[in-house]
């Protein structure tokens, strides 16, 4: 699992990998895990559970957390768990947190855009984002809420005014978008997924997704029609499991592998690990848009450099040119939510 990179959270139990693991074990991480009760929040804190890297896990939900915190507790890895009821315990669970990843808010249903769910999921991210500000303002965080593209502005909005903003804390997980380019350029290709890298820019959702095949590891080519229809599954490929799941939510337990995946490359980051890179939606100067997603080299204060755009094709420059005047949209909604 998680093999991709030579990364920790491998559990192999002989020679270079176990040493890496007593070392990663002596930091003591603290990840808060807020929406922890979820479809996505479950299956996400038990891969926390299983990292070495993590050795307090610290759950936050309006209900049902301690059912899932008694659970997990049960497993045979060193994270202690806790788990936190209600928003008066939210303080509580978020103190002293390294990372905090925020799974909570409403999943779309049928029909539904990213954009839908604002009015439901905007207020849960002030409200949380305020909390940090109270008791982790240092805490690297991941936002998984949709829509990402305001979700983030919104956060960073509260921690502004709170006077705890640090731009190189704050992420939206845009992920899935790579580990789904990942899996289907392989799958085109009849490569091993696990090797295949493939750069998404942009933000999180429908034509603000851009995949820059171009730039894939290992190089791959396809016809223009091809790649024309690649690229637009990846960009839609969340609403083929909307449609998939007819009314049951969206993808929950691939988001938890994506999820799990950057929270452990921050966490890795932390520990001071060289060359830990990974795309996330950021506050940005790359591109007109005030947030952006491109490839970046964590460390032990989260965004260590913005890695940039690379260099585009003329398909993937028009994929820009469109993904810019909505992503602004998202971006002012976001931001107008916070300072009405
Ligand atoms: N970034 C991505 O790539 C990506 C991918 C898939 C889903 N998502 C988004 O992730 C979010 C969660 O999806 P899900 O399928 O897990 O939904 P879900 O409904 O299964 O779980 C959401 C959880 O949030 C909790 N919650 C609600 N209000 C809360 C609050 N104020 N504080 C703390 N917890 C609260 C709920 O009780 C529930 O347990 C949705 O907004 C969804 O759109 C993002």
């Amino acid at each position: 699992m998680f093999s991709r990179v030579a990364n920790p959270q491998t559990v192999i139990t002989a020679g270079k990998h176990a040493k890496t693991i007593c070392t990663s074990a002596q930091r003591n991480a603290k990840v808060a895990v807020c929406g922890a009760s979820g479809g996505i929040g479950q299956p996400l804190s038990l891969l926390l559970k299983n990292s070495p890297l993590v050795s307090e896990l610290s759950l936050y939900d309006i209900v049902h957390t301690p059912g899932v915190a008694a659970d997990l507790s049960h497993i045979e890895t060193r994270a202690k768990v806790a788990g936190y009821n209600g928003p008066e315990a939210v303080k509580e669970c978020l103190k002293g947190a390294d990372v905090v990843i925020i799974p909570a808010g409403v999943p779309r249903k049928p029909g539904m855009t990213r954009d839908d769910l604002f009015n439901t999921n905007a207020g849960i991210v002030r409200d949380l984002a305020q909390a940090i500000a109270e008791v982790a303002p240092k805490a690297l965080i991941g936002i998984i809420s949709n829509p990402v593209n305001s979700t983030v502005p919104i956060a960073s909005e509260v921690l502004q005014k709170a006077g705890v903003y640090d731009p190189n804390r704050v992420f939206g997980v845009s992920t899935l978008d790579i580990v789904r380019a990942n899996t289907f350029v392989a799958e085109a290709k009849n490569l091993d997924p696990a090797q295949v890298n493939v750069p998404v820019i942009g933000g999180h959702s429908g034509v603000t997704i851009i995949p820059l095949i171009s730039q894939a590891k290992p190089s791959v080519e396809f016809p223009p029609d091809k790649l024309k229809a690649l690229t637009e599954r990846i960009q839609e490929a969340g609403t083929e499991v909307v449609k998939a799941k007819a009314g049951a939510g969206s993808a929950t337990l691939s988001m938890a592998y994506a999820g799990a995946r950057f929270a452990f490359a921050l966490l890795r980051g932390l520990k001071g690990e060289p060359n830990v890179i990974e795309c996330a939606y950021v506050r940005s100067n790359v591109t007109e848009a005030k947030y952006f997603s491109t490839p970046l080299q964590l460390g032990p204060n989260g965004i260590q450099k913005n890695l940039g755009l690379g260099k585009l094709s003329d398909f993937e420059n028009e994929l820009l040119k469109a993904a810019i005047p909505e992503l602004k949209k998202n971006i002012e909604k976001g931001e107008k939510f916070v300072n009405k």
